[in-house]
This record gives structure tokens, C-alpha cells and sequence, in this order.
């Protein structure tokens, strides 16, 4: 039988998403978005692309939840995107509203499903998806880290005119502005980077990386990126339906990795059909530890934000 994705949230990263699927011929893929008609016309469209890619998958969209019954993965990309000038913080009350009821509801239908979640403010919202859904933390996990690297890579491998393929890199930390990546973690061939690139370089690329994000928003002014992002979020897609064992970096609920307990951050996990399998707990300098733990801090702020909501949810 073929394995099925439900994407909630039929806008330019769900919709990118179901694309991909599709394009792959992955799963049967099912949209849902409050919009009246936009999940049927895309979810359709998708659907009349499968002939030409030379896939039978399944594609179809609306407003309700029934049809996304025993899904093996829920991405949640519902959710506000930032306008120039917002931070992902800026998003957190709107956010938490859509992500909490979509949840909710994702789950009812799916209780064996593995929640992939794309709405920011992102860590905090896999915050939400974890508590609401109830499900075990191996089940519930943040895409960022990955879209964050592929970034990172993207911009090395411009500045060395190499091939993209053979610039490996890693990037820590919550998805914002205090994300950490990890320049003595990356390489190009297996050359570490830093035998490459002299420090104002590599200062340059770390600060533009950390930038990707409001960069592209400068540019679409209406919006935030999502070619990128849905690429990012199919490839843990492929790693958990093909159980791969695919070694990335995503947001994980940790309880004391690094020092960390309670919270979702960005780390190195092993992704396979049961989630996330192993959580990647990597030998760090003071210093790369010190910018990991600010930016768990950061994370904790909006966490704790929210807190008294999430209580009140779970008691009511
Ligand atoms: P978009 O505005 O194009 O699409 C969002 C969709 O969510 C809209 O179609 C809207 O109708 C739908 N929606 C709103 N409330 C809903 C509800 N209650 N139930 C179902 N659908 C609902 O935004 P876009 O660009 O797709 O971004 C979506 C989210 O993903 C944003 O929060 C954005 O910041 C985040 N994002 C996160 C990334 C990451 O690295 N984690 C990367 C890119 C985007
Ligand atoms: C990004 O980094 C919007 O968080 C998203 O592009």
C-alpha cells in the first residue's frame, strides 16, 4: 500500500511541498487549508501533473480532515509567513492559534502519524504541535536546521565556484536570528573549510546564512521563502518513508543533550521510518556550546511566553 502525507497549509510552502511529493512519487498526498476551493484546485492541478512525471500517486485537497485519516506524516505549514521588517518571533500569538487547532485536528485522524512542522516562529511552534498532540517526541520534529545549511552550503559553494554536492556543512541552534552554524563541522571533498576560506570569508557566509531567511523576504515583500523550505522538508519526508537512517539536522525535543532539557532545538539527528532515532550529541568548544545554549535561550523566552496558554489548553 502507498504511504500517505497530509500537508496542512495549501500556501507556497504547503503547496511547494505537495509538488515535490508528488514529483517523486513519494505518497498520496492529501492538502488542507481553511481557503474555500484552493486545496481542491491545487491539490487537482498537482494531481494532472502525475502523467507527464510518470507517477501514480494521489492528490487531493479541501477544508476537512477525513480524508487525511491514517496519515503516516502530517507537515504543518499553516500559519502566517513574515512581511519585510518582522522577525519569525513577530509571528508567535497568530501562529500559535492555527498550529494548536490544526494539530489537534491532524491528530484525531492520524494518532500514528510523525508531525513534520514548518510554521514559525519554528521551534516554538513544534513546542505546540508536541504538547497538543501528546505524541511521543521521536514522532514530532521542526524542519529548519536543514534549510538553514543548505544555505550555508549554497553560499560556499558560490564563493569557491565548486559543486554544491560536495559542500557538507551544519547548522545548530533554533531558526532564528541567534542559529549557530557550525564552520569547523563543514567541508568541501572532506577539506575542512577553514583550510579554504580566510576568516573574513567565512564570517561573511555565516552572517548571511543566518540573514537567508529576511533576505529573500526583502526581495518577495509579501512574503517568505519556499522553494527552498519544501525541498528541505521532502528530503525528511523521503528519510523517514524509504527509513533511511539519514544523519540531519531538524528541530528535537531535547532532555539534556547539550544541556538542554525541554525544549526544541536544531541538532543532528538520525532520521529513519520511527522519526527521529537518534539524537547526535556532537563534542563542542565552549564557545560553539555558548552560541547553542543563547540560542536555546531564545527559544525558552517564547516557550515560556506561552506557557500559562498551553497549561490552560491541557487542563480545559
Ligand atoms: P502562505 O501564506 O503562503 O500559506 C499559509 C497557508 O496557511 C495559507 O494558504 C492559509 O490559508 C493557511 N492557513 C491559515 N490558517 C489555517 C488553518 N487554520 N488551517 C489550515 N490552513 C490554514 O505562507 P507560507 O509561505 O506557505 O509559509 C507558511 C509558514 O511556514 C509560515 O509561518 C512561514 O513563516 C513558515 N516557514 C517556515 C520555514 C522554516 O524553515 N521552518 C521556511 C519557510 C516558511
Ligand atoms: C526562512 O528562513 C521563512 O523561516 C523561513 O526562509
Amino acid at each position: 500500500m502507498r504511504k500517505k502525507v497530509t500537508v496542512i497549509g495549501a500556501g507556497n510552502v504547503g503547496a511547494s511541498c505537495a509538488v515535490r511529493l508528488a514529483d517523486k512519487g513519494l505518497a498520496d498526498i492529501v492538502v488542507v487549508d481553511i481557503l474555500e476551493g484552493v486545496p481542491t484546485g491545487k491539490a487537482l492541478d498537482i494531481l494532472q501533473s502525475c502523467p507527464i512525471q510518470g507517477v501514480d500517486v494521489n492528490c487531493v485537497g479541501g477544508n476537512d480532515y477525513e480524508a487525511t485519516a491514517n496519515s503516516d506524516i502530517v507537515i504543518v505549514t499553516a500559519g502566517f509567513p513574515r512581511k519585510p521588517g518582522m522577525s519569525r518571533d513577530d509571528l508567535l500569538w497568530a501562529n500559535y492559534d492555527i498550529v494548536k487547532s490544526t494539530v489537534e485536528q491532524a491528530v484525531k485522524y492520524s494518532p500514528n502519524a510523525i508531525l513534520i512542522v514548518v510554521t514559525n516562529p519554528l521551534d516554538a511552534m513544534c513546542h505546540v504541535a508536541y504538547k497538543v498532540s501528546g505524541f511521543p517526541k521521536n514522532r514530532v520534529m521542526g524542519m529548519a536546521g536543514i534549510l538553514d545549511t543548505t544555505r550555508f552550503r549554497t553560499f560556499v559553494a558560490q564563493e569557491l565556484n565548486v559543486s554544491m554536492k560536495d559542500v557538507t556543512a551544519l547548522v545548530l541552534g533554533g531558526h532564528g536570528d541567534t542559529m549557530v552554524p557550525l564552520v569547523r563541522y563543514s567541508s568541501v571533498g572532506g577539506i575542512p573549510l577553514t583550510d579554504l576560506l580566510d576568516q573574513e570569508t567565512l564570517d561573511r557566509i555565516v552572517k548571511r546564512t543566518r540573514d537567508g531567511g529576511a533576505e529573500i523576504v526583502r526581495y518577495l515583500k509579501t512574503g517568505s521563502a519556499y522553494y527552498a523550505p519544501s525541498a528541505a522538508t521532502v528530503e525528511m519526508v523521503d528519510a523517514i518513508l524509504n527509513d533511511r537512517k539519514r544523519v540531519l539536522p531538524c528541530s528535537a525535543y531535547l532532555e539534556g543533550e547539550y544541556g538542554i532539557s525541554g525544549l526544541f532545538v536544531g541538532v543532528p539527528v538520525k532520521l529513519g521510518a520511527q522519526g527521529i532515532e537518534k539524537i547526535y550529541e556532537l563534542k563542542l568548544t565552549e564557545e560553539e556550546l555558548a552560541a547553542l545554549h543563547k540560542s536555546a535561550a531564545a527559544v525558552r523566552e517564547l516557550v515560556e511566553v506561552m506557557r500559562p496558554k498551553l497549561e490552560a489548553a491541557a487542563t480545559a
